[in-house]
């Protein structure tokens, strides 16, 4: 594990979400030579997290005590794991996913990279993946000089992984498979994932299949975020 060097944190809300747990700017850049040291962890961590942050949620943080909630448990139950194995580094190995529901504009995409950004400064190690629905069925689509199974293993084994827009496409006999196997992959394996969803929570099971919403049902917090559209809000 190398070195992260100091990092910038005025332009992208870091120095907020540093703030809020008592972390100052000095703090975070102190040259303590160890790559194991948690303000080295974070470092790494805020600089994973603005490569994968698309550009407008870069300033995004968590809004919702669910949210928040949510992130305290898995810190909890990581630093727990941590001391139960006598581990150097406390890192993200399971834990209960989060389903964040409400209609277009409201701001599930925003709220999923603000609880992802908050999480890279608690000090434990959890990398991510993120990928909208769309994109993944893109990825996974058969097509010369790609092993449609090995992508499929980069997502379904990534440590915490974020879903965009779950249900959002026309289902077919082929995107249900995979949205299946996603699940279910992540479901037995209790690994955190982030889905996002406009589907309305009573036709989760209409939308996605009885045993995806099934599995949803039993590992997910549900967050329904209500609101008006800021899109056009911002426009109007
Ligand atoms: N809490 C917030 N504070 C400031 N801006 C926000 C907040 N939540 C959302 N926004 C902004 O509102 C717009 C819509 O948010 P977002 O893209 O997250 O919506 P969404 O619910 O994911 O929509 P869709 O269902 O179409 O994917 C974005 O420009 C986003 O940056
Ligand atoms: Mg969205």
């Amino acid at each position: 594990m190398d070195i992260t060097p100091p990092i910038d944190l005025t332009p992208d809300n870091f120095h907020q979400l540093l703030a809020d747990r008592n972390i100052t700017a000095e703090q975070v850049n102190q040259r303590d030579g160890d790559p194991f040291s948690e303000m080295n962890l974070i470092r790494r961590a805020i600089t994973h997290a603005r490569k994968t942050t698309p550009f407008i949620y870069r300033n995004a943080l968590p809004t919702l005590p669910d949210t928040t909630a949510w992130i305290s448990e898995l810190v909890h139950q990581t630093r727990a794991e941590q001391t139960r194995r006598d581990a150097i580094t406390p890192v993200l190995r399971r834990g209960r996913s989060l389903l964040l529901l409400g209609p277009t504009g409201v701001g599930k995409t925003h709220q999923a990279y603000g609880t992802l950004r908050a999480l890279a400064v608690t000090g434990i190690t959890a990398t991510w993946t993120a990928t909208s629905s769309a994109d993944l069925y893109a990825a996974l689509r058969p097509r010369t000089g790609i092993d449609a199974e090995t992508e499929f293993r980069r997502y379904a084994h990534t440590p915490l992984l974020l879903v965009d827009d779950l249900g959002a496409a026309k289902a077919t006999e082929w995107t249900e498979e995979i949205n299946f196997r996603l699940v279910n992959h992540r479901y037995e394996n209790q690994l955190p994932t982030l889905f996002t969803s406009n589907v309305l929570p009573k036709q989760l099971a209409d939308r996605l299949g009885d045993r995806v919403a099934s599995r949803l049902t039993e590992m997910c917090d549900r967050v329904v975020i209500t609101g008006q559209d800021r899109r056009r809000q911002d426009a109007a």
